[in-house]
């Protein structure tokens, strides 16, 4: 696989960080050498991510100065004053990446006061094993050559695919929040076979194949999901009465209602942090 040669600049060196460090290392599409990392104060970590990496470590100026790109890793409420910093070193057309959520591209744009080509990506958590589904949002004056860059960033973390900015909340609802849903659906079934006889073992090994297997089957046939869940129940069957006591217990909606709770919130911090 063809290495790239442009000069990635991450500020920011917390766990997401460090997700797409080691995601764009691993899979050898990176150099260490073609990785700078800045952040604000914490010495020990960039000391850390240099040791392990290989990546170069520097200040925010010559990062910026240096970088192609610039990845935008810190939270949300720090995205300004970093903006504020940095944008007597930025170039106009200069690609910025911004994963925190909930940050409008306009407003990064008008804080920093230039043409700037921004993206927005949100991935999850599971990009610290390479499992992210990632979203990118494509700016204004962002080029094809740009938008293709992000992707092989991203894609070295998981999945990537790309969206319109206002699906950004629900993406966030969805995605960006969904490991939780998952992993709060994966402790019911696990407790469930552990009350009624399994070892915790067990239950946790038969669960998480059991997973594994579901989604391997929707991957491979492409059949939808009540589909599938059809094929397994027969009359009067096991199935049909452990779905029965789902569906009595509202669970799809619960799920929806999830989903559209954390879209809810994905808009009204956005709203507290950029007014
Ligand atoms: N974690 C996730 O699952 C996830 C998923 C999707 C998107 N995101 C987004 O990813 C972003 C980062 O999340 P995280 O969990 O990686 O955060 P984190 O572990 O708390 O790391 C934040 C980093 O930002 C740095 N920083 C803060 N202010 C700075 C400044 N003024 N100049 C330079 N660096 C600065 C911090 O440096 P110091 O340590 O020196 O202060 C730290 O390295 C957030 O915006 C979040 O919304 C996270």
């Amino acid at each position: 696989m063809k290495m790239e040669k442009q000069q990635i600049g991450v500020i920011g060196a917390g766990n997401m960080a460090e997700a797409l460090i080691h995601g764009m290392i691993t899979s050898m599409r990176f150099s260490s050498q073609s990785i700078l990392v800045s952040n604000r104060s914490n010495r020990d970590r960039l000391a850390y991510l240099s040791k392990k990496y290989k990546v170069k470590t520097t200040d925010k100026k010559s990062l910026v100065e240096q970088s192609d790109v610039i990845v935008l890793a810190m939270k949300p409420q720090d995205i300004f004053s970093v903006i504020e910093e940095i944008k007597v070193w930025m170039r106009p057309n200069q690609l910025c990446i911004s994963i925190a959520a909930g940050i409008e591209m306009a407003s990064l744009q008008k804080a920093s006061g230039l043409e700037l080509s921004i993206i927005r990506a949100m991935p999850n958590t599971s990009a610290k094993v390479l499992c992210s589904a990632t979203a990118i949002a494509k700016g204004e004056n962002v080029t094809e050559e740009q938008m293709e860059l992000a992707r092989k960033i991203f894609s070295c973390v998981g999945t990537v695919r790309e969206v319109a900015e206002e699906q950004m909340d629900v993406v966030t609802g969805l995605s960006g929040s969904g490991p939780a849903y998952v992993y709060s659906f994966l402790e019911a079934m696990i407790d469930g076979g552990h009350h009624l006889g399994l070892s915790q073992k067990e239950s946790t090994e038969l669960v998480l194949q059991t997973l594994r297997g579901a989604i391997e089957m929707m991957t491979a046939t492409g059949m939808k999901p009540s589909e599938l869940s059809k094929q397994i129940c027969s009359p009067n069957g096991t199935t049909v009465a452990g779905l029965a006591v789902l569906n009595q217990n509202h669970f799809k909606e619960s799920v929806m209602e999830a989903i559209k709770a954390a879209t809810l919130r994905s808009k009204e911090l956005r709203k507290s942090i950029q007014s």
